[in-house]
């Protein structure tokens, strides 16, 4: 066991999901170090404990799985559980955690960030119950590195990464498992495979872009190998250490190949794609692209048809942009429905507390109570079980669901790598203009509420605030802001966009052009080219 003296390094808070850093910043001496020795001291309990490990594969995983292994052995910590190859998807290292009843664990990945040498890495820590740690935990963690001074590793050898078994690091217990086994019992405990099974074994197809990331195992072993779907339905299914040079963000923008495919002559009737750490999904159908706020809508409306969740909802939850389509879900449900500020750690407490079965969030997150993470795999295994069951197709249950809800109509447009003082200047004269907006009228509309989204914590009383500026209009349009927390460079300005339409005569419109007089106010009332000297978003979803 070594002490290794070393000095605070700037810069080390966690934002929506983690320390997310380019990966020649983790390169540097004590960078990663220093983190984990800060989770360490801020966790007590890690000592003596259970830590599961596991990342996307992405670029320098094996590297920081290594050093963990070595610091956790050196921090006391009882026994270390680490995916075989170093991989466990996020929502695996979540089911995981709550198996075994771990004290906690550490998931590497930069989500759906490019990777590579030049590309992003990230960490978090995840608590006993599965899902991120609380703001508390990860401003704990903050403040120890700011005063850090000292760090522990052990000198051990590395370790072989690639067999499954019991080991050990300097006395501490190492198990390597099968990243996908323990997650494809509970989907098998969730969802109706018989029926999935007899949907593939009737010609139905279906083609899952893993985007060269870490669901491609789990799809592989459970799609094709469970389900019996052919051989080739899982494209991009090996997970590479730079995703192949992409993006590998589930959405239409990024996910070109799979909508090339879903847009063909003789394309699939099922299409779907997941991010880099398997937490995301995108679902279509044939020629048909699924929004993730009326994907979460329809989840819930048709829950019970579904074996994990046929007892019915205890409730839904969705983070503030996303459309409020289950909302509609909910009331006719009679069902409770909470509205928390973006990123799945706010769902947490509401899940443990029982108040919520499921939830969502438009950024392709969709979840549910069986872990405490988003799940990508899940979402597309209960849109399969959706499609068995009702023996509809992907577009009849969403044109159905409109006609029942009416139509939430939903864009988000993110402003990119903008210069970050521009962008907070842009927030800041936003929230300055938002007390005299209540009731001015905005191409044509008037403005019911205007504020700065804050949120109390029914369960544990905690308060945040800053989370997002909304607009509202008496219509029920929406437009909201909010500066991305998990960018590595500049700032990105989300806007997202709602307009709620309940004629189905109109259901079949372009969503765009439906939104176009929307997006002009939204563009205006920020100033978002005088202030960014952007006049169009780098990406619309
Ligand atoms: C983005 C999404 C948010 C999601 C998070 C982690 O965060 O908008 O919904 O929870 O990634 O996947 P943002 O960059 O907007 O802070
Ligand atoms: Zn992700």
């Amino acid at each position: 066991m070594k002490v290794v003296n070393t000095q605070p390094v700037a810069g080390q808070r966690p934002g929506t999901s983690g320390l997310r850093k380019r990966v020649t910043v983790f390169q540097q001496p004590h960078y990663l170090e220093n983190f984990v020795q800060a989770i360490f001291d801020a966790v007590p309990a890690l000592k003596g404990g259970t830590l599961v490990l596991g990342g996307d594969g992405r670029f320098y995983n094996r590297v920081a799985v290594q050093i963990i292994l070595k610091m956790a052995a050196a921090n006391g910590v009882a026994q270390v559980i680490v995916g075989r190859g170093g991989i466990l998807s996020t929502p695996a290292a979540s089911s995981v955690i709550r198996k075994y009843a771990a004290t906690g664990g550490i998931i590497l990945s930069a989500s759906h960030n490019p990777g590579g040498p030049d590309g992003d890495f990230g960490i978090k820590y995840n608590s006993d119950n599965g899902g991120p740690a609380a703001e508390k935990i990860t401003e704990a963690i903050y403040q120890h590195t700011t005063r850090i001074s000292q760090y522990q590793i052990s000198d051990a050898a590395d370790l072989d990464l690639d067999v499954c078994g019991s080991f050990s690091v300097a006395g501490m217990a190492v198990e390597i498992i099968d990243p996908v086994a323990d997650y494809a019992v509970l989907m098998q405990d969730l969802f109706d495979f018989d029926a999935i099974r007899a949907w593939f074994a009737a010609g139905n197809r279906m083609q899952f872009d893993a985007m060269s990331a870490v669901a491609g195992p789990y799809a592989v072993d459970i799609i094709e190998g469970l389900l019996g779907a052919p051989r080739g339905t899982v494209v991009n299914g090996v997970p590479l250490e730079d995703f192949g040079g992409y993006h590998p963000d589930p959405n239409p923008a990024h996910a070109t190949e799979l909508i090339a495919a879903m847009s063909a002559a003789n394309a699939p009737d099922f299409g779907a794609a997941s991010d880099g750490d398997a937490d995301r999904n995108m679902v279509l159908g044939r020629r048909f692209v699924v929004t993730p706020s009326d994907s979460l809508a329809v989840l819930a409306a048709n829950a019970t048809l579904v074996p994990g969740y046929r007892k019915g909802l205890a409730g839904v939850a969705r983070s503030m942009p996303t459309s409020a389509a289950v909302d509609a879900v909910a009331k006719e449900l009679g069902i409770a429905c909470y509205e928390t500020p973006t990123g799945w750690k706010f769902f947490g407490n509401l899940l443990d507390a029982g108040k919520v079965t499921l939830c969502g969030e438009e950024s392709y997150g969709t979840g549910s109570d069986h872990v405490r993470e988003k799940d990508g795999v899940w979402a597309v295994l209960f849109w399969l079980n959706l499609l068995a069951a009702t023996g509809q197709s992907v577009e009849e249950i969403i044109t159905a669901h409109w006609a029942r809800f009416g139509r939430h109509i939903y864009s988000r447009h993110d402003f990119e790598n903008i210069d970050s003082e521009a962008a907070e200047n842009l927030m800041t004269a936003l929230r300055a203009s938002l007390p005299e907006l209540a009731g001015q009228s905005l191409g044509g509309q008037v403005v019911q509420l205007a504020d700065d989204f804050a949120y109390d914590d029914p369960v544990d009383g905690s308060h945040s605030v800053g989370q997002g500026v909304r607009v509202i209009f008496a219509g029920g349009e929406r437009i909201i802001y909010r500066l991305s927390g998990t960018g590595t460079a500049g700032a990105t300005l989300r806007v997202y966009l709602e307009k709620y339409q309940p004629d189905v005569a109109q259901h079949g419109v372009e969503t765009q052009a439906a939104l176009a007089d929307l997006i002009v106010v939204a563009r205006e009332l920020a100033q978002i080219k005088s202030f960014t000297g952007r006049l169009q978003p780098t990406v619309v979803t």
